[in-house]
């Protein structure tokens, strides 16, 4: 009897179900295709993968519990294994069997005392997940991050940053690596009765300095920054707190429900010079921003790409897609330049015509020129998250993968092939929902015919939520 496959809208739902079952032990899975011979490594990809607390689903898709998925690919084989990040709030949760701590988009749980009790976040450690310095760390952009065993995946504890961060500072999910001195650089927010922004910088060996510590007008959300060999880049947009933010401080509001949209204050870029510790401001028109794509120093000028929206009604749409009601984003994002010049001003153009998220370009042209931005994009009449695209940041030329309706791409990792001399050399890895199949699978495209579809596609054995971020790490840098 032939089956009728499900192509409704609807499928996409299944990427924002929960997912509790964790495969400790290593499984071998099977390679549909061959694998290249240099991918020889680990891809490790976080998200959340609890919605549903004992019962209660969480408002917005940036709540859940994060869980960690490592793909191990050697020799044309292929081993999986995921778990939760065993943090403290989802032990103390455990332990309780309810919700106790609020989110993103949810507040903390019970009548008013409960929630005073529970009003300070912790992490969920759910947004992305970075190896250097010889630690793998889940990380969270409200708090510390969370060390994982990169084997095994089992959560080794909480981690300070060589002791440079208190328990109630935090630090970003998007940490960039400077390839010319091996050093990451992060950020993180905290807020007070003033917001400011710290500056981290970790050394290869994985020792970190806080660097700067800059004050900041507004309690502002910012997710992600840039850098270039000679600055740190902080893009401001005009969404923050209020600046008594009462239903916050009090578990009556979410964080998220906290937030306002300010366009009148327009979009600051602040940037931070490595050498002098000079901070500069530069002011834009108001635009929304989650990710920058890449960033470099063009002689005096400071290019930093990114993906813009016209507004803050993201912020909304990803509370509607967790009731299962969002389908198309209302302002889908463009990938976009800002050029920061010398006389202090700054100018905005968009790259390309195609919607863009979950930007990434080849490791050889982290904070240097890049020729590709690799990414997820959404056709006229589908899912937010749908195809995985290349785009040529000159002439806006955009390459796309081929999907099939109700096939879910999430972000796209690329690893730079043995020898690559340019950008498309590379192995483009990204975990996609096939939702008329009911299972998720790795799809590993070649970014120099990303149109001719998989070199390989790995099913995993069980739908992952819909996840953010992830990374790959070579054999020979992991312990085996
Ligand atoms: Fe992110």
């Amino acid at each position: 009897m032939l089956t009728e496959k499900r192509t409704t809208t609807e499928d996409w739902r299944l990427g924002f179900q929960s997912l509790e079952t964790e495969i400790g032990d290593g499984v071998e899975l099977a390679v549909e295709g061959t694998l290249p011979s240099d991918l020889e490594g680990t891809l490790f990809r976080v998200g959340p993968a609890r919605h549903d607390v004992y019962g209660e689903r969480y408002p917005h898709w940036f709540d859940g519990d994060g869980m960690v998925h490592a793909l191990r690919l050697s020799g044309g084989r292929a081993e999986y294994r995921n778990r939760f990040v065993a943090t403290d709030k989802k032990r103390e949760e455990d332990t309780a069997g309810r919700r106790l701590y609020g989110a993103f988009g949810a507040r903390p749980a019970g009548g008013p005392l409960a929630r005073l009790r529970h009003v300070l976040p912790k992490s969920a450690a759910n947004t992305n997940v970075v190896f250097h310095g010889g630690k793998l760390l889940a990380l969270w952009e409200a708090g510390r991050p969370w060390r994982v065993d990169p084997v095994t995946l089992e959560t080794i504890g909480e981690d300070d940053m060589s002791g440079t961060m208190g328990s109630r500072q935090a630090i970003s999910a998007h940490p960039k690596l400077d390839r010319a001195t091996g050093e990451m650089w992060n950020f993180g927010v905290d807020y007070g009765p003033s917001t400011h922004v710290s500056l981290y910088r970790t050394t290869a060996e994985g020792v970190t300095t806080r660097e700067a510590k800059l004050r900041i007008d507004f309690g502002a959300m910012i997710h992600d920054f840039a850098l270039t060999p000679t600055r740190a880049v902080l893009i401001v947009a005009p969404i923050g707190l209020p600046r008594i933010p009462l239903g916050l401080m009090t578990g009556q509001k979410s964080y998220g429900d906290s937030l306002r949209w300010m366009p009148s204050r327009g979009t600051a870029v602040v940037t931070y010079d490595r050498r002098t510790g000079e901070v500069r401001r530069y002011d834009a028109d108001a635009f929304m921003m989650f990710h920058t794509v890449n960033a470099f120093d063009d002689g005096d000028d400071v290019v930093v790409d990114l993906c813009a929206y016209g507004d803050a009604g993201v912020m909304r749409f990803f509370t509607e897609v967790m009731a299962g009601r969002g389908y198309r984003l209302p302002a889908p994002p463009r990938p976009s330049r800002l050029t920061l010049r010398p006389d202090g001003t700054v100018s905005r153009s968009q790259l390309s015509e195609t919607i863009l998220e979950f930007p990434r370009v080849a490791g050889r042209s982290l904070c240097q020129d890049h020729r590709r931005i690799y990414g997820v994009s959404q056709a006229e009449d589908d899912f937010f998250l749908s195809t995985p695209v290349a785009v040529d940041p000159e002439s806006g030329k955009t390459w796309s993968a081929p999907m099939e309706r109700g096939q879910y791409a999430g972000e796209v990792v690329p690893v730079t092939k043995t020898g690559a001399t340019s950008d498309d050399e590379v192995w483009l890895l990204t975990l996609v929902l096939d939702a008329p199949a009911g299972r998720s699978e790795l799809r590993v495209l070649d970014g120099e015919g990303l149109e001719a579809g998989p070199v390989a596609t790995i099913p995993l054995p069980h739908v992952v939520p819909f996840g953010f971020h992830g990374n790959w790490v070579r054999s020979s840098q992991l312990p085996s």
